[in-house]
């Protein structure tokens, strides 16, 4: 995985002197963070090429444990040296989330390419996946799985009590090199479903799709549920 993300950031610095990169939340991420700064690979990485943004975020407080910018700056931010205009944080303390929804959507259709429908291109994204399906904020029956107009939408999640904003399926789709990070045994059911019984549209997750190759970095105990 590591190896992997370097491999792609450097590929596309040595194209285009710079690389954009969305990082996903929650806690599987966390340790892969930390390893693209430990000593063995900190130096391959073009940190100040790098423009860092969010999958999603969580209506809570920057210093909150559940925020996934305090993770990102615990783990990555903090032990490297980048200029602050290239952290893009989605903000989402405002009550007006659609505000902050639009906010983000202005910084992509600023610094980002577009395709040929002027929707921004990712170069790089970090996807994990929920127990249910779930992928980035986009929950099973959430009203943004819908959202075909919006890159960045705001949506509330039943089951947590709490609303979220995210990018929507557009942006992820439309991103050049998409990778699922997933981690632990409670998951792998849900992967073998996705994999192995075919796509039956059940699971948020499976309305990510690519003309690129889609890169799934499982554990050892998931991988040996799939073959
Ligand atoms: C979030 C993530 C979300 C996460 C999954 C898995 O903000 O929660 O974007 O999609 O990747 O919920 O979370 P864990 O890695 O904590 O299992």
């Amino acid at each position: 995985m590591v190896t992997y993300f370097i491999e792609k950031c450097n590929e596309v610095v040595k194209k285009k002197n710079c690389f954009s990169v969305v990082l996903s939340g929650g806690k599987t991420p966390e340790p892969i963070y930390r390893l693209l700064t430990s000593k063995k690979y900190k130096d391959q990485i073009p940190w100040k090429k790098i423009h860092f943004f969010f999958g999603d975020e969580r209506t809570v407080d920057i210093d909150h444990p559940d925020s996934n910018y305090r993770m990102a700056k615990d783990s990555l931010f903090d032990k490297i040296e980048i200029p602050s205009e290239n952290l893009h944080q989605m903000y989402t303390g405002s009550k007006d989330l659609y505000f902050e929804c639009q906010v983000y959507e202005s910084q992509l259709d600023r610094i980002l390419p577009k395709n040929d429908h002027g929707v921004p291109i990712f170069d790089f994204i970090f996807l994990g996946l929920g127990e249910d399906g779930h992928t980035s904020s986009l929950f099973p029956d959430s009203t943004a799985l819908d959202e075909v107009d919006r890159w960045v939408a705001p949506v509330y999640v039943e089951k947590l009590k709490s609303w979220r904003i995210t990018v929507t399926f557009q942006i992820i789709n439309n991103s050049s090199n998409i990778v699922f990070v997933v981690v632990g045994k409670n998951k792998a059911n849900i992967v073998k479903d996705i994999f192995l019984n075919g796509h039956h549209g059940k699971y948020p997750a499976e309305s990510v799709t690519s003309k690129n190759t889609i890169y799934w970095f499982v554990d050892r105990g998931i991988g040996e549920r799939l073959f």
